[in-house]
């Protein structure tokens, strides 16, 4: 039996990697190691807690001793690592803990894989899931592709650039066989609600302004989660070592149209008059060094390994926006403690 180590699998995009891989995959045992930060919820896995083939473990990444134990203990064929600190916003108030997690957690694991592997790497796998915030920001024209220079821009983005870094410095070094993807904005969900659209979701539902930083006209590109989770599927399987794949959904969006299909299709489902949430849209303070524009070149992995996206945004946002009106017992226990001061604090000044 296969045992993968997946990395923040309690989180938002990790709890449907380690869904899908449970579920399709009976002959591997997939064991889920997450701190369970403010953004890490076990309720996320409810449906999948008791299968055979699933493990959680708690711990932190950052905790060299505990990882090499780990891995000497479980000597895992192959990682997944998704956990990371992936909040923008919060990489501005606190960047530290976002080397920490991000840069020498990834190192941690890159050593002690290295350790327990110990040069045999046959059938051996360590993938890495990183961010199209690497790349830096856009004009209005042209796409990221695999080979375009790394020119990340806030704390978050130069930390996960950072662990890219080491990630392929450690598959030419030491031979480590590697795979990256640098995926665009997910969506959907069990998404935490301090990211776009849970957030906004969260405050329409509330009767609360909506923040819109700037003058919304920053552009990203949104990908349903579960076809981000279908995409590490096949390259885990299909991807060539040493290789770095784009994902993305060919779905740019401004943030005010997005918010404006967000707030129509809340109104539809909650039988709100229409323009009713509209109302609630606010211009606040810009985020410092905010990234214009991304737009990822999905190019590659589609010819290179069949995969595409398999929802239109339309059925992803209705499909997201229902979940989170059929969850408002995740949402209010998510939203409670902790996360209202988070709130307090982030937009008190803006
Ligand atoms: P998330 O914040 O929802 O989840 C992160 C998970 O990592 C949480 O469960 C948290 O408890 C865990 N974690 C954090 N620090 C840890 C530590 N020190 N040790 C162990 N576990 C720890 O993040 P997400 O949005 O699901 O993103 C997952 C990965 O995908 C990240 O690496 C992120 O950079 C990348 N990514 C995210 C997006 C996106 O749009 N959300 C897009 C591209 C890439
Ligand atoms: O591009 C991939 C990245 O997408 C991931 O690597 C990150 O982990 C993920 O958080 C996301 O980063 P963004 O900064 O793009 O996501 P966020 O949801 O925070 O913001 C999306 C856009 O909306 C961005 O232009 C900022 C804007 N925004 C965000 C918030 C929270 C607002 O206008 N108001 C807000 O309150």
């Amino acid at each position: 039996m296969k045992k993968i180590l997946i990395t923040g699998g309690a989180g938002f995009i990790g709890s449907h990697v380690v869904r899908l891989f449970v579920n399709k995959y009976p002959d591997y045992h997939i064991y889920n190691l997450d701190k369970l930060t403010y953004a890490g919820n076990l309720e996320n896995l409810k449906d999948i807690e008791d299968a055979p083939n699933y493990t959680f473990i708690k711990g932190d990444i950052v905790d060299e001793k505990f990882i090499n134990e780990l891995f000497a203990k479980n000597e895992f064929d192959a990682v997944i690592h998704l956990a990371a600190e992936s909040h923008v916003d919060r990489s501005i108030t606190n960047p530290m803990e976002f080397i920490y997690t991000n840069v020498v957690g990834t190192v941690n694991l890159l050593n002690a894989a290295r350790f327990v592997w110990k040069d045999d790497f046959s059938d051996k796998l360590f993938y890495h899931v990183s961010t199209d915030e690497v790349y830096g920001s856009l004009d209005e024209g042209g796409f990221f592709l695999e080979t375009t220079p790394y020119d990340p821009q806030s704390p978050y983005s130069a930390s996960k650039a950072s662990s890219d870094h080491f990630v392929r410095a450690y598959h030419n070094t030491y031979g480590i066989p590697v795979v990256i993807t640098n995926c665009s904005n997910n969506y959907g969900p069990n998404q935490f609600p301090e990211k776009l659209i849970p957030l906004f979701i969260n405050n329409i539902l509330n009767k609360k302004p909506l923040p819109v930083y700037g003058k919304g006209e920053n552009v990203r590109d949104w990908l349903y989660v579960v076809d981000h989770a279908r995409a590490i599927d096949v390259v885990f399987h299909k991807g060539k070592t040493g290789e770095t794949y784009n994902i993305g959904g060919f779905n740019e969006w401004k943030n005010i149209d997005l918010i404006k299909v967000l707030c129509k299709t809340v109104d539809e489902k909650l039988g709100n008059p229409p323009g009713t949430s509209e109302t609630l849209i606010t211009y606040v303070k810009d985020r410092a060094g905010h990234d214009l524009r991304y737009a990822i070149d999905a190019t590659k992995i589609m010819n290179e390994l069949g995969w595409k996206p398999s929802l239109q945004f339309e059925e992803g946002i209705s499909k997201t926006v229902d979940w989170y009106l059929e969850n408002k017992e995740w949402l209010d226990n998510v939203t409670s403690g902790a996360y209202q001061d988070y709130y307090e604090k982030q937009y008190r000044t803006r």
